[in-house]
């Protein structure tokens, strides 16, 4: 059977997109440099953790229409899903983008669609076209080069593939409208068109917005701290005004997006984006503030009870019920509390994931039982409505008791 999408990468978003595709019964070949990604693809089962994806995967790879490879191969649509991380100075890395491109060079042909779906620094399409049209000048306004964003939420993804409205922009108005009319087969929400430097922009704003709104909410939780008011309280009356509506605080902002995507902006225009890149500063400083909260209550156990506190740590994803770990400020957190520890007892709970490299996890259950005091830094459903000895100190972080 002929190959018509291919898609690069074949993470969290990479294989529910070719997965839904494929299920649309177009013949699609996903490609990753991980070649146990690609043998667990192959085999119909998943590498990853996100509901209802494992039934569509397996599926599409026994109807035929999904299979994976390390290699691409000649296609009609290419997507382009791989990831793009910042480097030690928080500026943006699309060298992964750029590798998925020059694998893809040599296989364009006339009439072909190249859509870069992997969250981009504004000018990332253009740099890409540069790229092609420098290796194969014939290609030049024979081919359709687009950016889409992708905005999911991981745990709700195949819904949202299908249900959220996109954004396209296309390097011309007729590459806006052929990827349009790709993305119409497989998704129910409505498409908009723009232009690809845009679209770029609008997937880094919309989660600057995330960043900004929350950082509001974490310095609230600071100063109440400070002034003795239930932050949880007051955010909810707050909230009780028609047009007022504040985020909930958080032992800082997490994972691959909302913490990484602002500063792909604020590299690009420091001077231009100030609160954009203080947002980012209030929500990394409240990770470090919440590492300090717990040195401090540790000590002042130790001085009344004469003796060292066990400790719980409990949660280390980026946010609750998922088992992903990437700039998760709970990890930072364990990480800071464990690099201070003088021989005491810390209990480290994650219940999404079964063992960490760096963390021998403990199960909440005995960490609940045994500690002096809890840290709540994730909500995950496992932590409500758990019985807690009245003697037991509690720093909830995340809102979880309230
Ligand atoms: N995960 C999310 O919730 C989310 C939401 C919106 C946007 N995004 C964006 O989507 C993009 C992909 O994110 P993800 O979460 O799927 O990443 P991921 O790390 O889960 O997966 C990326 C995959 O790409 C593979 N890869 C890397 N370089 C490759 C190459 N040259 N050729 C083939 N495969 C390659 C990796 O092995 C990995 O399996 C990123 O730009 C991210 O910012 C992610």
């Amino acid at each position: 059977m002929k190959t018509e999408v291919v898609t690069i990468g074949l993470g969290y978003i990479g294989l529910p997109t070719s997965a839904l595709i494929a299920s649309h019964g177009t013949n699609v070949l996903g490609v990753d440099i991980n070649q146990k990604v690609v043998n667990t693809i192959n085999q119909g089962k998943i590498h990853i953790v996100e509901p209802e994806l494992d039934q569509i995967v397996s599926k599409a790879v026994a109807e035929g229409f999904f299979r994976a490879s390390t290699k691409p191969k000649a296609a009609d649509v290419y997507l382009v899903v791989v990831p793009t991380p910042f480097k030690g100075n928080h500026e943006p890395d699309i060298s992964f983008v750029e590798a998925a491109t020059k694998g893809l060079i040599p296989l364009l042909k006339k009439g072909d669609l190249y859509i870069i779906e992997s969250t981009s620094p504004i000018g990332t399409t253009e740099k890409m076209e540069k790229l092609i049209y420098s290796t194969r000048p014939e290609l030049e306004g024979a081919i359709y080069i687009a950016y889409c964003p992708e905005r999911v939420l991981p745990g709700n993804v195949m819904h949202e593939l299908v249900e959220n409205d996109r954004v396209i922009g296309g390097l011309d108005e007729a590459s806006t409208q052929k990827a349009i009319s790709f993305y119409r087969k497989y998704v129910k929400g409505e498409l908009h068109a723009t232009n690809a430097r845009t679209a770029e922009m609008c997937k880094l704003v919309e989660n600057s917005s995330r960043d900004s709104q929350i950082a509001f909410a974490n310095e609230l939780s600071i100063i109440c701290d400070k002034a003795d008011i239930n932050v949880w309280e007051l955010i909810n009356l707050a909230n009780k005004h028609p047009r007022v509506n504040i985020l909930q605080p958080g032992c800082g902002v997490g994972g691959h997006c909302i913490a990484v995507d602002p500063y792909f902006i604020v590299s690009e225009y420091p001077a231009e984006s100030k609160m954009i890149g203080t947002a980012r500063e209030v929500n990394n400083y409240k990770s470090f503030w919440c590492a300090e909260k717990i040195q401090n209550e540790k000590l002042q156990f130790e001085l009344k009870h004469g003796r060292k506190p066990k400790t719980a740590l409990m949660g280390l994803a980026f946010k609750p019920n998922i088992d992903d770990l990437r700039e998760s400020p709970a990890k930072y957190i364990a990480q800071k509390v464990l690099q201070r520890s003088n021989n005491e007892t810390h209990f480290i709970v994650e219940p999404n994931i079964e063992k960490h490299n760096v963390f021998k996890l403990t199960d909440f259950k005995i960490a609940v039982k045994e500690a002096d005091i809890i840290v709540f830094l994730v909500a995950h459903k496992e932590f409500k409505n758990i019985d807690i000895d009245s003697n037991t100190v509690i720093l909830d972080f995340c809102g979880i008791q309230n």
